[in-house]
């Protein structure tokens, strides 16, 4: 152009989703709603996929799949997030531990580690390398939802997946990972310090790929006592979350343990945006404990949803009362449990989109 500059045309782009703007504090006319594990067997879409694509692995591994079951609720029930199909175990295999989930018995780790040989080969996770398709699929989502909804990423924290690789699976003592941080520290906090660096990186990736807030999963470190919580967990949620924000400032991380009450400060202290409540603990003292400045997800009991519909309706609102205007999400306490009735979740969807503060 002769002299002057020409000014950039403004890209228009949709308004931000309502689960950002809740996140940030700002005003909103009601708590965004999504379901923890909202893709998943209680949809009969999904069984009809998984009778097709019998292995877990492929069904979260294949960009098309991923992508397919990542939108069926969304399609059917519209909610204000819109998840990731994935796992939290999926990075394992680009980390060299290989692992399969098994119908009927959950996640199986072929060479539970145990020893610091068992950790010295342990790679970092290299999420471009070992995911692409990972990062395809949230590319994919973030234009189909289009800010209709915020795309969410998840990953699992630390001392969670140290636990599945210790044990070899679900656990139901956590004897293996017990003995090994209460006997060799060490050799745990070195398979803790790659599971954070791995993570961190794994989140940056996601958030660069389209995912505009990620949830970490720590599910089990409440089988910590606070003590051990604060060696084996709360340093390495923090690590990441220092990580993160340094590169991506502006994205929500919420942070979900399960059972969570007896550690509900110590969450707040890793520096997330968000804590999500289990059910165990009520709203109204959760959100008095974690203090006006952070944000709080859940935290309706799963099991609710096979109650009557006007039960449904009646908790939703109690849950959304307890909370309080603002930064607040809608969310279960834990994951939709198998055998929830479509029809339940269409109505928890219903009532919770009608509402206005
Ligand atoms: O929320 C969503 O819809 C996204 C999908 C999602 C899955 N796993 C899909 C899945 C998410 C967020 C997870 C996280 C996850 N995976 C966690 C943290 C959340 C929590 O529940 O505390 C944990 C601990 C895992 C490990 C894992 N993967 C378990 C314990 C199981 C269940 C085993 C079983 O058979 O019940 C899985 C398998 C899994 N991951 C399923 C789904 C839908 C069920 C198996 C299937 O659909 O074939």
């Amino acid at each position: 152009a002769l002299g002057g500059t020409v000014a950039e045309p403004k890209i228009t782009t949709a308004a931000e989703p309502l689960l950002l703007n809740a996140v940030r504090g700002e005003d909103v006319e009601r708590p965004p709603v999504w379901l923890m594990r909202q893709a998943g067997r209680y949809m009969k879409s999904y069984q009809i996929i998984c009778e097709k694509h019998p292995s877990f692995r492929e069904r979260s591994e294949n960009v098309d799949l991923v992508v397919e079951i990542s939108l069926q609720p969304w399609k059917v029930f519209k909610p204000d997030g819109v998840i990731l199909f994935s796992d939290i175990l999926t990075p394992l295999s680009g980390m060299n531990i290989p692992f399969d989930i098994v119908k009927g018995k959950g996640p199986v780790i072929f060479n539970p580690l145990g020893t610091a040989a068992d950790v010295e080969q342990v790679r970092e996770f290299v999420p471009e390398d070992s995911v692409p398709y990972v990062g395809e699929a949230l590319t994919i989502l973030r234009k189909e939802v289009d800010n209709k909804a915020a795309v969410l990423g998840f990953v699992g924290a630390p001392f969670t997946l140290a636990s599945y690789v210790v044990e070899g699976g679900s656990s139901k003592h956590f004897t293996k990972i017990k003995r090994l941080a209460f006997s060799q520290p060490k050799v745990l906090h070195a398979l803790l310090q790659k599971f954070a660096t791995s993570m961190a990186r794994y989140i940056q990736f996601q958030a660069d790929s389209g995912a505009q807030a990620v949830q970490i999963f720590d599910s089990w470190a409440t089988e910590l006592s606070p003590v051990d919580f604060e060696e084996f967990s709360l340093p390495y949620l923090k690590q990441i979350v220092d990580t993160v924000k340094q590169t991506h400032p502006e994205l929500p991380l919420i942070l979900y343990a399960s059972g969570s009450g007896g550690l509900l400060e110590r969450l707040a202290l890793t520096g997330v945006d968000v804590v999500s409540l289990d059910w165990t603990v009520d709203m109204a003292e959760g959100r008095r404990r974690l203090g006006p400045n952070i944000a709080v997800q859940g935290n309706v009991d799963p099991g609710v949803l096979f109650g009557s519909k006007d039960f449904i309706t009646n908790r939703i609102n109690d849950t959304v009362r307890k909370a309080g205007r603002g930064k607040h999400i809608l969310n279960l306490g834990h994951g939709i449990v198998v055998g929830t009735p479509e029809e339940n979740v269409a109505h928890f969807f219903e009532v919770a989109k009608g509402l206005r503060y």
